[in-house]
Parts: C-alpha cells; structure tokens; sequence
C-alpha cells in the first residue's frame, strides 16, 4: 500500500471526519479535547494536505518547545510567549494550521489573551488560516464558548486503527519479526484494540510482542487482556470474567425466551432497520432473586464480553465530577462494541439525600444516559438492574428507551426446585434422590440467594460429618433461613405491586397452590 493510499484510508476516520466538518465549516478556532497530541499532529497535517486546494502546513506552539516551523519550511524552533504566538498567527499572511499545546491554561490566566483570541477569530474568519487548541481538559470560558468550536477526540475506531497496524506491522517486519498482514488478522487485531487510546495501543502491541514474539493471531489473547486491564483505567469500568450461562439460571422463563429472540436480531445487526435492533433490557426486582445471574446470562447469551459500571462508583466523586466520568465512561464503551453493558442498580445515587449538587448532576447523568441510549453503537446492548425502579425517572422506564422492562419477583415453587438443583449440580450432586418438592412450602418467599445460602450451608455441615447430603440435611438448614421476605416485608411487598402494572414479568405467575 503507497503513502497515497494510507492517507485515503485514514481519511476515512471518525476523528478526522469531525475536525474536517469543522475545517470546512469555516471555523478559526478549534480546541480539541484529548491527551494524545501526536495523534491530533497527525490529523492536522493530514487536514493539511487533503481538505486545502493547495496543502497547508501546520505549526506548532508549546510554552516549553516554543514555535516550531512545519517540516516543509525548516529551521529552528522560536521561543515565543503564548501573547506573542497569537500575534504572529495574526500576522501571518498565508493559509496555516496552528496547533497550540495546553493552551487552555493561558486562556483561563489571561484576559489578554482572551481578548486577543476574539480579535483572531475575526481575523483568521475565511483566511484559511487555523488555530488549533489541543488540550486533554476541557476549559473555554464562556465569553469564547461562540467562537470556539469543541471537539472530543474519540478513541480511534477501526479504519485508523487498521491504518496504524498496517504502518506497525511495516516496521516489525523490518525487524525481522513475524507478522500476518492479512486483512482478516488486520480487522481481528485492530478489534482487539479498540477503545484505547493510539499510545495506548501502541505500548499494548509492544508488551503483547515483546511476549510472544510475533504480531499473528499468537497475539491476539495478549491484545484482549491488555484491553481489559486498560478499559478499567478510570476504575469505573470492570470487565467482568463470568461465564455464567443461562442453564445456570433457574426459571425466568418469559425472560429467556425474550432474549433467545432478541439474540438472533441483535446478530443480524448490521443488515436491519436501526428501529428493530435491540438496544437494551431494564431489570428490576427483590434484592438475591437473580437480576445480576441474568445479566451474565445475556452476555454470555449473546457470546459477548460483559463491561459493567458501578453507578455508585460514579457518584461517589472519586472520578472527578459524576456526569463528566460517566460521559467519559459511555464513550469508552461506545468503542469496546460489540459488547454487552451493564449499569449495575442504576437507581443507586437516587436513593439517599440527592441534596444540592448531587441533584443538578443526577439531572444531568439521567439525560445523558437517555440520548445516549439512543444514539449509542449498534453493537452495544444495555443491561440496567434496579432493585428500586419506582426511584427512577419516569422517562427512563417509557417503552422506547429500553426494548423492554422485567421485573424478577420472588421465584415460584417450580422455580425454586429448579434453584435447588441449579445449585447442588454446581457442586456436583445429583438432586435426583432428594425430593426436593418437599421443600416447597417450607421455601416459600425465599429469594435464589437464600436457595443457595441453604444449600451450601447443608453441605457444609455434612462435609463436616463426611458423608452424603440427604433430604433431612437440605431441611434442617432450611429451618435456619430467615427469608428477606419476611424481614423486609414492607419494601419486598412495595416492589412487588410497583412492579405489578408497569413491567413485564420475567416467569410466569404461581398458579393455584
Ligand atoms: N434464578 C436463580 N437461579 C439460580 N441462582 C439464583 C437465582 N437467583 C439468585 N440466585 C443465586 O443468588 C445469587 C445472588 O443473585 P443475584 O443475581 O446477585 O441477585 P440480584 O437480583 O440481587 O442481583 C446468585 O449468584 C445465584 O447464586
Ligand atoms: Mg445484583
């Protein structure tokens, strides 16, 4: 592939997608938001050579490195002070891009350089000459918010990180090194790469060869687990490692038969109207009945890695502002599709005293996640839990937003005999022998959780007396279990005839007893 040919391809980004829009638009002023400054470099020059009659060269200004001339004009960096380099680009007498570094800082500091910025947007305003503020922050005061256009720079996707594993695997190969330039490996590896950052996926290539000691499909595991450790940077995105499948759920019939058929549409994505692709699920329910079990059932369904946000991580402040981190969060996301999402007790921040500035936020998250919903990846499924979905915002819970709103309740006398041997097979018991239909009555309002708690619990006290469980063991530790139904009666009862009118229920209702 020639130089001409990567360019083509690279100009087919999103990154450089936006900053052409903006280019062409006609705006002096561009502040765009990221920390990885080569990669804006490189969008700017490329700018340069492809959206200018004749190319345009780009220069570059930091208040350590001073004023550096475009390769194609040489010669030495200037040392100039940030009021100075705006007057020089004043005076500039052709069409120039003009990348400035941290420049936000100055304009905070600065009323001069404020006013002066004004002066340059009128100035540089159908002169062909631009001034491009690169900073990882976002800070435009707001008497510049109208001549200054923002811009985020996303993550690479996959076009620019195919362009990038082409020029790698160019150099590796030079190197000596074994290296599959197929597209097949190409598109498999540069997937494995999405959601980072170009440096970041730069040094995960490095680490990931420096193990194994080729870029081939070898290298492929290495990139996934570089990614998942990276994802979790911010500490508000886990990956989750859980293969929990949907045998391992006991009944929720409606629920599974809605997801088997929601599967196979969200496979055929790509080729359907974007109204039928599914979007999401909301599931809501008493606390230990099985909502966080279904939502690994869904990934592992759809054979999708799971990516779950803890809301009350998000609102405990340690990320900075809660709807900055949670933006930054959903966009994240955005380029580890296709994936499945999970928002874990969604409610969580609603409850408690939503005071002051917690309330403006909550405000602003809830709108957000709203939009977003509708505008993410198609390859993203949302999975939100809430044990209380009476606190959430009425929109939230409207037909349209999610495909559709279950609520898990306490599990029928069927389904916790299902419970019951979901969880003695997964200790490797056969629950043939144990009659477990006699343990209906006696389980009755009891959670999955506490299904469980009484089996493990029956095992350990036999495992104490080396021998088999025996219906008697199962019942003994059933005496002991006392039900959240029963302890939390009142809010238990409160879920149940919320949830009653407004969701779907996710098994069928306990026929006569
Ligand atoms: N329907 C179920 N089938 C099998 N196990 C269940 C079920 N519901 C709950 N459990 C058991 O209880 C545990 C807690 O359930 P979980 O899904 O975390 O509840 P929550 O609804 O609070 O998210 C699960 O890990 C699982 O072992
Ligand atoms: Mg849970």
């Amino acid at each position: 592939m020639d130089t001409g040919d990567q360019e083509a391809a690279a100009a087919q980004s999103r990154a450089f997608q936006s900053l052409a829009e903006l280019i062409q638009g006609g705006r002096p002023l561009i502040y765009i938001q990221s920390p990885e400054e080569a990669r804006i470099h490189q969008l700017l020059l490329l700018a340069g050579n492809r959206l200018f009659q004749s190319a345009v060269s780009v220069w570059t200004w930091s208040s350590t490195g001073g004023l550096c001339p475009p390769e194609a004009v040489g010669g030495e960096a200037v040392q100039l002070g940030a009021r100075a380099v705006l007057d020089l680009i004043a005076q500039h007498e052709s069409p120039a891009i003009f990348q400035l570094k941290d420049f936000h800082e100055f304009i905070r500091s600065d009323p001069d350089i404020r006013r002066r910025l004004r002066d340059l947007y009128a100035l540089c305003l159908d002169s062909g000459k631009f001034v491009v503020i690169s900073s990882p922050l976002r800070s435009i005061p707001e008497e510049l918010d109208r001549q200054i256009a923002f811009m985020s720079l996303a993550a690479p996707d996959l076009d620019e990180l195919i362009e990038f594993l082409k020029l790698e695997s160019g150099n590796l190969e030079r190197q000596g090194l074994r290296v599959d330039r197929g597209g097949t490996f190409l598109f498999a590896a540069a997937r494995a790469l999405q959601g980072l950052t170009l440096d970041e996926a730069r040094h995960s290539l490095r680490r990931a060869i420096s193990t194994v000691g080729a870029l081939d499909a070898t290298a492929l595991p290495r990139l996934l687990e570089e990614k998942k450790l990276l994802v979790n940077r911010s500490g508000l995105i886990q990956y989750v490692a859980d293969g929990t499948s949907i045998e391992h759920v006991g009944g929720l019939e409606y629920l599974k038969q809605w997801l088997q058929e929601r599967r196979r549409l969200f496979m055929e994505r790509d080729s359907l109207a974007s109204e039928l692709v599914p979007k999401g699920v909301l599931v809501m329910g008493v606390s230990g009945c099985g909502k966080s079990l279904s939502v690994k059932a869904v990934a592992s369904c759809f054979g999708l890695p799971l990516y779950r946000v803890e809301m009350i991580e998000v609102f405990s402040g340690r990320h900075g502002n809660p709807d900055a981190a949670f933006a930054d969060a959903c966009r994240t996301l955005e380029s580890v599709a296709p994936a499945v999402v999970w928002f874990d007790e969604i409610e969580m921040g609603l409850t408690g005293q939503a005071v002051g500035e917690t309330s403006s936020y909550l405000g602003r998250i809830f709108s957000f996640f709203l939009t977003w919903m509708q505008e993410k990846a198609r390859g993203l499924f949302v999975a939100a839990t809430a044990n209380r979905i009476d606190l959430l915002p009425a929109e939230m819970i409207r037909k349209g937003r999610f495909d559709e709103v279950f609520f898990i309740d306490l599990p029928t006398e069927e389904e916790r005999v299902e419970i019951f041997e979901i969880h003695l097979r997964k200790r490797g018991i056969d629950p043939a022998e144990l009659q477990l239909h006699r343990l209906k009555r006696i389980t009755q309002g009891w959670t999955g959780a506490e299904i469980e708690q009484c089996v493990v619990s029956a095992l350990t006290a036999v495992k104490l007396q080396d021998r088999a469980v025996t219906f008697e063991d199962l019942h003994r530790a059933a005496l002991n279990v006392i039900p959240l139904s029963k302890t939390m009666r009142e809010q238990v009862d409160h879920i149940r005839s919320w949830a009653y009118e407004r969701a779907v229920r996710a098994s069928p209702r306990e026929t006569a007893r």
